[in-house]
């Protein structure tokens, strides 16, 4: 359930607040994210890190890509956590939420020049890089701003995640990283650049890492790697080992943080190095849920549908990626209610727009509120308008209080930036217009 989820007499509750009462006044679609599990999780992680001298020397830097709402970013960095960043937008987000730039690492395989010069002056601890191009631009947009930009190279160790192949970033045909076997040429070829200082190694394997094998794999290449660049001269003092813990869906068993920190003092923690994380999912995943209420149940059919008011706009991932989440009543079904097969699916007008075929549901009426679980990475952000549905909404609970962190667009905010070219618009031209 996520462990700021739970029934209270009969109710499903986020923290301290029912969930029928935000339904009232936000209205349904809505993402709730529970602020005291973001924190648990951090905790938990940093907890396990913290026992260990290498994860003493570990900046943990929020994979915000994950969920970028300003009010989490702001939860998690109030707990210490630093931000991964993709984009400038990410940036901007993060540094308005209150992190501080010297806790911000920029990924990402197209970075432009101008996100790259922003990020420069904004003074980020370090920049993810992914080419030879990418390493030239940076050189020269930190010597136009006279600073010196500290770099990792992002390698890729070809280590097969065993996860979904939609999300495994780690392997030879992907697109993201250096070769490792290429790596010790471009440090060579960095090392002659002006205005870098090329000390980190960075790599990430791929998302939802359920076993810790793929992360022992990895990183024992990236600890080679930094031996034999080290051999080489280079005064390697920084590897960032990117993201990818696993959260429970189903009945996935995570790879525990005491273990995962163990294996990093294990096999990273005798090179003394700074060391980041950019962890995502496990931190918000669970923390989250999408509330929505049944539109129609149209169950006097063969195959039995149940039309939520939610959709593969607002929480793509069954539709992208097969991805399961589980869908529970909000009204907890007394013990012993029957339960049925039914096809829970969006108003959307594509097949694709289903959450989930066959699943074993009580009786469910017009109005009833169900909730997509384990929903609070990789749902608000990657939602969408398609079919002219607003955006999403999103509100934080902590404790008993709750506030919307994110409204839902009117139908005026949503077509405000469109306009009609002049052939189109057919309002009288100005007096005086040719
Ligand atoms: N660092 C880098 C460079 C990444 O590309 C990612 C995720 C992360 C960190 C964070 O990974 P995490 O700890 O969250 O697994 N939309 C997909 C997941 C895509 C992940 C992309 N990169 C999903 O819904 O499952």
């Amino acid at each position: 359930m996520g462990e700021g989820f739970q029934y209270r007499d009969g109710t499903l509750f986020a923290e301290d607040v029912p969930l029928p009462a935000i339904a009232a006044a936000v209205g349904t679609p809505v993402y709730v994210y529970a602020a005291n599990a973001m924190r648990a999780a951090y905790r938990r992680l940093a907890g396990a890190l913290a026992t260990v001298p290498a994860g003493r020397r570990t900046t943990l830097c929020y994979a915000v890509k994950a969920n970028s709402n300003l009010a989490v970013i702001r939860t998690l960095g109030r707990e210490g956590c630093g931000g991964d960043v993709v984009s400038v937008g990410e940036l901007r987000r993060c540094l308005m939420a209150g992190i501080p730039a010297d806790r911000i690492v920029f990924s990402g395989v197209g970075k432009t020049r101008a996100e790259l010069a922003a990020a420069v002056e904004a003074g980020i601890k370090q920049f993810n890089v992914e080419s030879l191009p990418e390493l030239e631009i940076l050189s020269q947009v930190a010597a136009e701003q006279g600073r010196v930009a500290p770099v990792a190279l992002r390698v890729n160790p070809d280590v097969d995640a065993l996860t979904l192949k939609q999300i495994t970033t780690g392997t030879r045909d992907a697109k993201f990283g250096i070769d490792i076997e290429r790596a010790p040429d471009l440090y060579r070829h960095a090392r002659a650049l002006p205005n870098l200082d090329c000390g980190g190694i960075a790599m990430h394997i791929g998302s939802q890492v359920t076993d810790l094998k793929p992360f022992r794999d990895a990183y024992q290449r990236l600890a080679d790697l930094a031996k034999l660049l080290r051999a080489d001269g280079f005064p390697i003092s920084r590897l960032d080992l990117g993201g990818g813990l696993a959260i429970t869906y189903r009945d996935e068993v995570p790879a525990d943080p005491d273990g995962f920190a163990a294996l990093i003092e294990d096999i990273v923690g005798p090179l003394d190095c700074e060391l980041m994380l950019e962890p995502g999912r496990v931190l918000v995943g669970n923390a989250g849920l999408l509330l929505s209420s049944v539109i129609y149940p149209k169950t006097d059919l063969a195959r039995p549908f149940l039309i939520v008011d939610a959709a593969m706009n607002d929480l793509i991932r069954p539709a992208l990626y097969g991805a399961w989440h589980a869908i529970v009543p909000v009204a907890e079904p007394r013990p012993g209610t029957p339960e049925a097969p039914v096809d829970v699916v969006g108003p959307v007008c594509e097949s694709t727009d289903c959450f989930a075929q066959a699943r074993h549901l009580p009786p469910l009426a017009s109005g009833d509120l169900v909730a997509f679980l384990s929903a609070g990475a990789y749902g608000a952000v990657m939602a969408g308008e398609y079919n002219t549905r607003p955006l999403v909404p999103e509100v934080l609970v902590d404790g008993a209080r709750f506030a919307v962190v994110r409204k839902r667009p009117t139908f005026a905010e949503m077509v405000a930036g469109e306009s009609m070219p002049d052939w189109l618009d057919d309002r009288p031209a100005a007096a005086g217009a040719p």
